[in-house]
């Protein structure tokens, strides 16, 4: 890159606090700063403190030596908006809970908030990126609302103007409403917390300033003084032109000596930069009591600046996985950008492949149409989840006839036009994406009037519902078809290891089965906080059986603590941790029989028969 950029993401989740840390972590500080906003000041405190949201072995490491270089997590999104050169869109679009397309289509919400606070905001030309998971032609939607936005404030025919007013208190600090953007939706930068909402109100106020003596008679002596100003109230109605008048009047008056244009009593231009150490600066030069107010108004050109603006829109999906994002991140198979076959969609295309460039490999970053790219993400899971169900299929099938599905695999995989990866039969696939991607894919085709497409689709994930309940109907007949007041150890709550992230987590399902059942689950995960195991079983019980489910679960410390006087142990997540416990010591103190489910294929089921349990493992007999 021959000039630095400042890069906004959207959405500090997964996604969005991952790959920002590794975009900072590995182009030069000096060249590329990384700024990631989020609404959820919870989330961002976090990102700033020792205890990150979210877990990822090798997260932390990264953004500890980047935060404060390079690397800025905040809620201002107004100030990382306007600095930004390119804002990465990284919300959540989760499925669509009610109205059209509910229960398949993607809850769109989100992408369009962030858009329209793109537009609202913007001074400055900027390239969009769409790294949300999206259904195809998102990114049309993207640039109509950027650009109906942008043009209609042009056509309400809103004079633009830049004003910088420093504001001098009698207590003798200076209030900066920096870059007051006198326009439509009166955006204010300042370095005072203040919402878009409020600005209008915020700025005016500022210009009477309350607490100095002199400006509210300065100003009622004024032309504007017909303009309908609450001084007292917070509620300053004034509209478009009112607030031009204003400003005209008060740039009229820089030889009255109540309002002294602040060049004049400072030296120093530095007066007009937003940093707290300059207002500093600035609050040591002027020793002066009266407020200062500079307000430059621009030539013609800033007033078209709206005008000026261009947003061009790629799509950059991101295909980590969890518990596994910084590696993914940091070598990943493939980085798409799709673009427009414009010259600006091509110069766009070239600046975020010269900025992936500073660590994935030229070869590896490949460049296409847009709506190609935004499919492709939606097929690439699907495809993946597929795989899944493909052998979840064949391991029930395995379970009855007796062949073994480990077996199956390692035969099948060796083929290598199919390869050996993601074909491990478990429990059913968990995740924020496979289950969501697929329902967007099916809602896909059957707007478009393909309802074989999607019901082929649709079948993947019927498939995995189905591997889930035959799992749980296992567990229920092999104790005997009564469960009620046995006690039940699950080990493991997340949906894959390595991770604290529970979304659709099969262990959710299981669990809720079981305490329907009426048995006392016992239930440990190295790394889920009981907060997120009570909220999703809460989340997902039916409200008449919350009270008991909640009662009925008890989230213990260790797996030999859950164990303890069980009647079973369910293995649902691969955590390491549980191959190597002492399973003779926990044999010893559980219940007899003893029974162990291994959903997820994970032990050494020769072993626990020999130590004396009853096992049953996905997709075999022992
Ligand atoms: P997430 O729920 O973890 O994070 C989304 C964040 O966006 C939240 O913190 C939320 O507060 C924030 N947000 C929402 N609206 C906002 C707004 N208007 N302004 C600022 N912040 C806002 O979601 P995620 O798992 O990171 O997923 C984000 C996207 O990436 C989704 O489309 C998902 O499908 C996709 N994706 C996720 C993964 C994954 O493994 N989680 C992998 C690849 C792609
Ligand atoms: C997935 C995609 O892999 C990733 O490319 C995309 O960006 C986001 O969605 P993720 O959901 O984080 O990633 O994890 P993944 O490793 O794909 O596992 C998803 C689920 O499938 C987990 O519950 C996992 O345990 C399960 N799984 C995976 C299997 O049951 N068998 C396998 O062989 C592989």
């Amino acid at each position: 890159l021959t000039s630095s950029l400042n890069v906004c993401y959207i959405g500090a989740g997964y996604v969005g606090g991952t790959s920002s840390a590794v975009m900072a972590y590995k182009c030069p500080e000096e060249k590329v700063t990384v700024t990631v906003c989020d609404i959820d000041k919870k989330k961002i405190d976090a990102w700033n403190s020792n205890n990150l949201p979210i877990y990822e072995p090798g997260l932390e490491d990264i953004v500890k030596k980047q935060r404060g270089k390079n690397l800025f997590f905040t809620t201002d999104l107004n100030s990382a908006i306007n600095a930004a050169d390119i804002i990465f869109i990284s919300v959540g679009t989760p499925t669509k809970q009610r109205g059209f397309g509910a229960g398949e289509a993607a809850e769109l919400k989100y992408v369009e908030n962030a858009t329209r606070k793109i537009a609202q905001i913007s001074r400055n030309s900027k390239i969009i990126v769409e790294k949300s998971t999206v259904p195809c032609r998102t990114a049309e939607h993207i640039r109509t609302i950027l650009n109906t936005n942008k043009n209609s404030q042009i056509k309400n025919n809103i004079s633009n103007y830049t004003t910088n007013h420093y504001i001098k208190n009698n207590n003798n600090s200076i209030i900066n409403t920096n870059y007051c953007n006198i326009s439509n939706n009166f955006n204010i930068n300042n370095n005072i917390n203040n919402t878009p909402e409020n600005s209008n109100t915020y700025c005016i106020n500022n210009l009477i300033s309350n607490e100095s003596n002199i400006p509210h008679e300065r100003i009622n002596n004024h032309p504007f003084n017909n303009i309908n100003i609450n001084k007292t109230s917070d509620d300053v109605n004034i509209n478009n032109d009112d607030y031009t008048n204003l400003i005209d009047s008060l740039s009229l008056s820089n030889n009255d000596s109540t309002l002294t244009d602040i060049d004049s009593c400072s030296e120093s231009n530095t007066c007009f930069q937003s940093q707290d150490q300059e207002l500093k600066e600035l609050n040591k030069q002027i020793s002066d009591d009266e407020v200062d107010i500079k307000i430059k108004k621009n030539d013609d050109k800033l007033k078209n600046e709206k005008s000026l603006i261009h947003f061009e829109i790629l799509s950059n999906p991101e295909f980590l996985s969890e518990g596994t994002a910084i590696n993914d991140l940091l070598y990943p198979d493939r980085v798409l950008i799709g673009g427009e076959p414009t010259k600006e969609g091509k110069k766009a295309q070239n600046i975020l492949y010269q900025l992936y460039s500073y660590w994935i490999p030229k070869k590896k970053i490949i460049t296409m149409g847009l709506w190609s790219t935004e499919l492709s993400k939606l097929a690439a899971n699907a495809l993946l989840a597929q795989r899944i169900s493909s052998i979840n299929a064949l391991s029930a099938l395995c379970e009855e006839v007796g062949a073994d599905i480990q077996e199956i695999s390692y035969a099948c995989g060796l083929d290598s036009r199919i390869g050996s990866k993601f074909l491990n039969a478990s429990v059913g696939f968990g995740g924020s994406c496979f289950k969501k991607d697929i329902l967007n894919l099916v809602y896909l085709s059957n707007a478009f009037k393909l309802p074989e497409v999607a019901e082929y689709w649709k079948q993947v994930i019927i498939m995995n519902e189905y591997r889930k309940s035959k799992f749980i109907k296992n567990i229920f007949t092999k104790l005997f078809c009564t469960i009620s007041g046995k006690s039940i150890a699950v080990f493991g709550f997340s949906f894959k290891k390595d991770t604290k992230d529970t979304r659709e987590s099969a262990a959710i399902t299981v669990v809720i089965s079981l305490l329907q059942e009426g048995a006392i689950v016992k239930l440990y995960d190295p790394k889920v906080t009981k907060d997120q195991i009570l909220f999703d079983i809460k989340e997902n019980s039916q409200p008449q059986e919350i009270n008991e489910n909640i009662s009925n679960i008890i989230i213990c410390n260790s797996a030999y603590d859950a164990a303890y006087n069980s009647d079973a142990i369910v293995i649902c997540t691969e955590w390491d941790e549980f191959k190597s416990l002492d399973y003779k010591n926990i044999h010893n103190n559980m219940n007899k029989p003893a029974h162990i489910f291994d959903g997820r294929l994970i032990l050494n089921h020769q072993e626990l028969k020999k130590i004396g349990f009853n096992v049953e493992a996905i997709g075999k007999k022992i």
